[in-house]
């Protein structure tokens, strides 16, 4: 039984392999959050203290007992309006200008399987697999009833949550904040780990001390956005990649999310995560329920590394759907840094051939190919085929290229619209846009209102209209702006319109999967703006960053791997000098880099030269050769791109009997520079492995001790790769 209910003392309990959460409904049916924290068993209702603290104030039903405050006492699901003047994860007003709530707890319910929510990602488990709890509060007076659910799956060490809250009053309500998670802890200290960055550099790694001064991250963007990634992890201040305990909470939502944490001032950490409360405030007529999406909480007791592994396993097994679940994903080659706007179908046959010839599984025809679209100024909203571009129809581009051997993709951006198109000629209205104001332009082009249904419809029509006659087995799905101009014609309030937007996505990304459910989708948004598990639950890749400098995706893909497995991070192999930066990597260190993501190239193929051609047929043998230790082992990061003059990771078997070591120099200083040493993790102590390269050998613990030395050799950026195999047993 992963969930336990004591119903003398009224705790649930909820286990997972390593990790144990608990709660309490008290004697005033409040719900009180106890601990979650490494596996335990028996009550730990003890951690409750009562005292009368100045300035804390009583609830009603205390009655004369001063020394119970909301103001101090861990709780599940704080809300607005009971005396805690921390940050709540409810807060509603009603119709007549009534702020607050208390909800009690009421009853609950504990079920075999995993819950689902309508139109939302969740995680998914079998029958056996997962175990259900959902607890519902309710406060009468204000009309609300809070349903709180918790997704248990012990083996993985996952704890999901979500809330439903329904309006249960004759008039409206609106929810200022719905958070998903909130979590709080009665002692210790904790560092936040978050994910920041811009185009060009996502999911920046930074780790901050979580103090006093409360702490809010935030996108107002509309979507999970470059700036502020939904995944944050509490860190025990000691807790390394190794050892130590650590908390992820990630969320599965695309739309824009934050986070809250802080301590206050009697020592107890707060924190908290859910949908963005920038421009929310969601109307609840008389029996709506407003959906929070859910969280996913995993803890461990062995550093980083391994809280990453358990989210990768999850994401992997209870996330990821569709025909690449638990597969290896093609070699492709993307006509974007190729050729960007200028081509013909001439010309992606050319690529074709070109691909062909280096032996690359997959063929990618990106931006282009509709409507108007010789640049970025137009044409976005007008999904039909520019039979006169590319000198044939789509299924004729479609048909030669499979003919060719290789599999066939293209690219869309669905969620778009530019004023120069005949779809806004003919519906202006679907674009959001404030009436009255000049719209706030972004790579020149407007925003759909996917809150509507028929702006979506109308898009899965045009959409599937061109697809339809074509065989794609590839489909990159892209999305180039933020959301500045929040305003729907047709919502009865704009405070819902971000979030039945995110609905409105899914929506369509869910029928285009059913439409085509043997294609591979990746998505994007100006490179890596919308990574984050929600989009994991409809495409199995995302492209990481515009930026395809592999030095800087050294520091991309590091901050990436926190939360999400290697191989879902779309990499490529582009040309140097690099497009965006200008520098000059050896194409060993693209190929070692681009293949701690999907692997692909983004070049123009026929530019290179015989022997660079060559390298890139290794180079992909190698990617064949190792991908199942990428795509389904555990990736380590064994240095930081940030203090490291090394950036070095690990790709090992789930059984331990090979991994692959790849490291790149990113420093390099006169000859006489201390040896560099690359200390590996998580093997067995008493095995021995064989380097494939030369055969020597090496005991787990020494490789975990003192690590492989790193040659010094000459030249700039130097990567490599070496190749273990266990040798203690057959
Ligand atoms: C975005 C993507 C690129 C490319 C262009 C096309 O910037 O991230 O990979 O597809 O759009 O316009």
């Amino acid at each position: 039984m992963a969930i336990l209910f004591d119903s003398t003392k009224r705790i649930f309990t909820l286990q997972t392999g390593t990790s144990t959460y608990q709660m309490q409904a008290d004697s005033h049916d409040r719900l009180l959050h106890l601990y979650y924290g490494r596996r335990t068993e028996g009550s730990m209702d003890y951690v409750l203290t009562f005292r009368d603290r100045g300035f804390c104030p009583n609830p009603p039903d205390a009655g004369t007992d001063r020394t119970y405050s909301l103001d101090c006492l861990p709780q599940e699901y704080p809300s607005q309006g009971t005396g805690d003047f921390r940050s709540q994860a409810l807060m509603v007003e009603t119709k007549d200008g009534k702020i607050g709530c208390d909800p009690r707890y009421v009853s609950h319910k504990i079920q075999k399987g995993k819950y689902a929510l309508q139109g939302l990602p969740t995680v998914y488990a079998g029958e056996e697999e997962a175990e259900t709890l959902i607890i519902t509060l309710e406060d009468p007076a204000a009309g609300i009833r809070v349903e709180l659910f918790y997704g248990v799956l012990p083996e993985s060490d996952i704890i999901t949550r979500c809330a439903k809250i329904t309006n249960l009053a004759e008039e409206p309500l609106y929810l200022h904040r719905a958070l998903s998670a909130n979590l709080d802890f009665v002692t210790g200290h904790y560092d936040l780990i978050s994910l920041y960055g811009y185009q060009g550099l996502e999911r920046s790694f930074q780790r901050n001390p979580v103090t006093h001064t409360e702490q809010t991250l935030i996108s107002r963007r509309g979507t999970s956005s470059h700036q502020f990634n939904p995944l944050c992890i509490l860190a025990e201040p000691d807790t390394t990649e190794t050892a130590g305990a650590c908390i992820a909470v990630q969320m599965l939502y695309s739309g824009g999310s934050m986070a809250v944490a802080a301590m206050d001032p009697f020592e107890g950490t707060r924190f908290q995560m859910g949908v963005s409360d920038y421009a929310f405030r969601y109307p609840l007529a008389k029996g709506e329920t407003f959906t929070a999406p859910e969280a996913v909480l995993c803890r461990s007791g062995n550093g980083l590394g391994d809280l990453s592994i358990k989210l990768t396993d999850c994401i992997r097994g209870h996330i990821i759907r569709g025909p690449y679940k638990n597969k290896v994903t093609p070699v492709l080659l993307n006509s974007w840094e190729a050729c960007y706007f200028d081509f013909d179908g001439k010309k992606i046959l050319d690529l074709a051939k070109q691909a062909k010839d280096l032996d690359i599984d997959l063929l990618v025809v990106d931006d282009g190919w509709f409507g108007k679209r010789d640049d970025d100024n137009s044409g976005l909203g007008d999904w039909y085929v520019n039979e006169k571009k590319l000198g044939m129809p789509l299924s004729e581009l479609s048909e030669k290229v499979h003919a060719m051997g290789l599999s066939f993709g293209i690219w869309v951006e669905p969620e778009m619209i530019s004023e120069d198109s005949d779809l806004y000629r003919a519906h202006p209205d679907y674009a959001l846009r404030i009436p009255g104001r000049e719209p706030v332009r972004s790579r020149n082009q407007l925003v759909l209102d996917f809150s509507r249904k028929e702006v979506v419809d109308n898009v899965f029509a045009q959409i599937t209209k061109s697809l339809d006659p074509c065989q794609i087995d590839y489909l990159k799905w892209d999305y180039n702006r933020s959301i500045s101009d929040i305003y729907s014609c047709t919502a009865d309030d704009q405070g819902r319109v971000l979030y039945d937007y995110v609905l409105g996505l899914y929506g369509l990304l869910e029928r285009i999967g059913k439409r085509y459910p043997n294609m591979l989708i990746e998505s994007c948004s100006g490179g890596g703006g919308r990574f984050d598990a929600g989009m994991l639950a409809y495409s199995r890749q995302i492209w990481c960053s515009d930026n395809t400098d592999a030095i800087d995706r050294l520091r991309i893909q590091y901050g990436t791997s926190f939360g999400y497995p290697c191989e879902t991070m779309g990499a490529h192999v582009s040309k140097v000098p690099n497009e965006q930066s200008g520098r000059i990597t050896p194409l060993s260190t693209r190929g070692i880099v681009a293949m701690a993501g999907t692997f692909g190239y983004e070049l123009d193929p026929a530019k290179l030269g015989g022997e660079e051609k060559a390298e890139i047929r290794e180079q992909i043998k190698e990617r064949r050769r190792i991908q199942n230790l990428i795509f389904f082992g555990d990736y380590r990061r064994l240095s930081s791109p940030y203090t490291d003059p090394v950036t070095a990771w690990s790709y090992t078997s789930k059984d331990r009997s090979e991994f692959v070591v790849n490291a790149v120099r990113t420093e390099l200083h006169f000859g006489d520079e201390p040896t560099k040493f690359i200390r590996l993790a998580g093997l067995p102590e008493d095995a021995m492995y064989r380097r494939e390269e030369d055969g020597a050998l090496f005991s787990g613990a020494a490789l975990m001790e003192v690590g492989i030395p790193l040659p010094h050799e000459r030249g700039d950026y130097r990567a490599y790769a070496w190749h273990f195999t266990r040798t203690d047993r057959a």
